[in-house]
């Protein structure tokens, strides 16, 4: 694993890393051999094969996951979180180079995004390395002769799979609730930006008992359906997009295994008049993540401006939009990277194209790509917006997942709302205007997990975050949420009037 380490931030020349993958506390090739490689995609250049994980493998972790279940499960939570909380400093001690790997394997701009990401990923770990305490029951007051009292007791195997998108900070809020818990994990990382997370396995590794913790690389109809399949799995937790997570959920009916989801958005910025001035134009591009390709599963990325002040906040949306510096991650003049591959540098070109063929749509900044330059040796891509009177085309209706706004005018607030609330989405939501009032009889409307009156930021650790309606199920970030996504409740009934044993001397 120091071989990897020393090669971070390689430029092109530098010898392909072979990364491997954590079972059993073992660092280990795919049983078959195969491997996959991984791209750096501000310059298309491999950097990196990763096991390409199989149904073997995954047996595998699985199996080591379940033996060491029973010994993880009666350390005292207490004991659990302090484990925690030493993880959390070792991945402070080693967040700069952690950031860089963010930043060379998701093109995400090292100081807007990479090194934000790594600091929080450590603070998800302190934050749940403090809530063994927690774990705590009820007791229930059934009358004197009863004692009736609840247990939180750990599920079992968590069987894991995020996305590419925030890796690291996802990867993190799997793992430290999991095993605060007392759970024993395998956690299938996403192949396009593997090596953040199996980082961040060795650090966790030189703290956990074997087997505690397992990360598998490969492909998710390989790996993560083998994963999903698992007879021996009894959680399922998925962050990713909405099409995977109605597939996890399938395979998790078949067993009765409770799922987590955390999918995809299609959020809402509804901007009142009152609020048409710089600090709103800043906070609409913090809301649509403009810094991260917009691959945001929050990303307000349909801006509902009132009629009145349509055309100004346009004008001002555009030139600071305009200013944002893209180019390489690595760069920490630069606030904006690429997206993370081929597949979706088409997917984003092909919604931009759509919008610029579309009549009733205007093009207010950014469109295509350069073709030609810098910019066009990576999957760089342009902050870009289209004015349009519609909520019903394509592009205000499907999670675009890269840098793409829709400005959509109104009158009516109530109107507003309704188009805010016509999509299949529910995971965000942005409100602005001065009023109080309005800000907040909005925000209680408006139908998502998670709405922001007047800021557009991240999330902390504490606050439950999830989604309504197509965005998913189940909390994450919190207490609540690992309480009810990662412990199953025990009542225990006793009767506390049992006659005296008789005596047979
Ligand atoms: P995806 O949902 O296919 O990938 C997420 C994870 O699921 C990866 O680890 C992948 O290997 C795994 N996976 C894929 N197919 C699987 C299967 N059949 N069984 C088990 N695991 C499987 O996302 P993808 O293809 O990378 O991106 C496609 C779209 O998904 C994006 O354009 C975006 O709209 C959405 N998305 C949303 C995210 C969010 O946080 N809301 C994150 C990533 C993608
Ligand atoms: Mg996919």
């Amino acid at each position: 694993m120091t071989e990897r380490a020393e090669q971070i931030g390689a430029k092109s020349e530098q010898p392909i890393r072979q990364a491997r993958m954590l079972i059993d506390g073992q660092w280990t090739e795919a049983a078959s051999g195969a491997v996959l490689a991984v791209q750096n995609p501000a310059n298309k250049q491999t950097i990196a094969e990763i096991p390409r994980g199989d149904a073997e493998d995954i047996a595998r972790a699985v199996r080591a996951a379940a033996a060491a279940f029973p010994a993880w499960s009666r350390v005292a939570p207490r004991d659990r979180g302090r484990l925690l909380a030493r993880i959390a400093e070792a991945l402070e001690a080693r967040m700069e180079e952690i950031a860089r790997t963010i930043a060379l394997e998701t093109g995400n701009a090292l100081r807007t995004q990479a090194r934000p990401e790594a600091r929080g990923a450590a603070d998800i770990f302190r934050y749940f390395g403090g809530l063994g305490g927690e774990l705590k029951g009820e007791t229930i007051p059934i009358g004197e002769q009863v004692l009736s009292y609840t247990r939180r007791e750990p599920l079992g195997v968590v069987g894991a799979i995020i996305p590419w998108n925030a890796p690291v900070l996802l990867g993190a809020l799997k793992i430290a609730p999991a095993l605060c818990a007392g759970n024993t994990l395998v956690l299938k990382a996403a192949e396009d930006a593997p090596l953040g997370v199996l980082m961040m396995a060795e650090i966790c590794q030189e703290f956990l008992p074997p087997g505690v913790l397992n990360v598998v690389t490969g492909l998710g109809e390989e790996a993560g359906a083998a994963l999903a399949r698992h007879p021996t799995i009894s959680k399922l937790s998925f962050t990713g997009s909405t099409e995977v997570g109605k597939l996890i959920m399938r395979s998790a009916a078949e067993r009765i295994v409770p799922v987590s989801l955390e999918l995809g958005g299609k959020s809402p910025s509804i901007v009142f008049p009152d609020a048409n001035e710089d600090w709103v134009v800043d906070g609409i591009m913090a809301a649509m993540r403009f810094t991260r390709q917009s691959q945001s599963c929050t990303a307000g990325s349909r801006m509902f401006l009132h009629a009145s002040i349509f055309d100004s906040f346009l004008e001002k949306l555009a030139v600071k939009a305009a200013a944002l510096k893209i180019g390489d991650p690595l760069d920490e003049a630069n606030d904006v990277g690429t997206l993370i591959n081929e597949k979706q540098f088409r997917r984003v070109c092909g919604y931009v194209k759509d919008g610029l063929e579309r009549k009733d749509a205007r093009l207010v900044v950014g469109g295509l790509p350069p073709t030609e330059g810098p910019l066009s040796e990576g999957y760089f891509t342009l902050p870009t917006v289209f004015a349009d009177t519609s909520n019903d085309w394509r592009l205000a209706r499907e999670e675009i997942f890269g840098p793409v706004l829709v400005a959509i005018p109104w009158t009516d607030a109530a109107e507003a709302i309704r188009m805010a609330n016509d999509s299949t989405y529910g995971l965000a939501g942005y409100v602005w205007t001065h009023d109080i009032g309005v800000g907040l009889r909005t925000a209680h409307a408006i139908e998502s997990g998670w709405v922001q009156v007047n800021q557009a930021l991240g999330q902390v650790p504490g606050h439950s975050y999830g989604g309504f309606k197509q965005s998913g199920i189940g909390r994450e970030f919190s207490l609540e949420g690992m309480l009810d996504s990662f412990t199953q409740r025990k009542n225990v009934t006793v009767n506390l009037n049992v006659p005296p044993p008789s005596r047979t001397v």
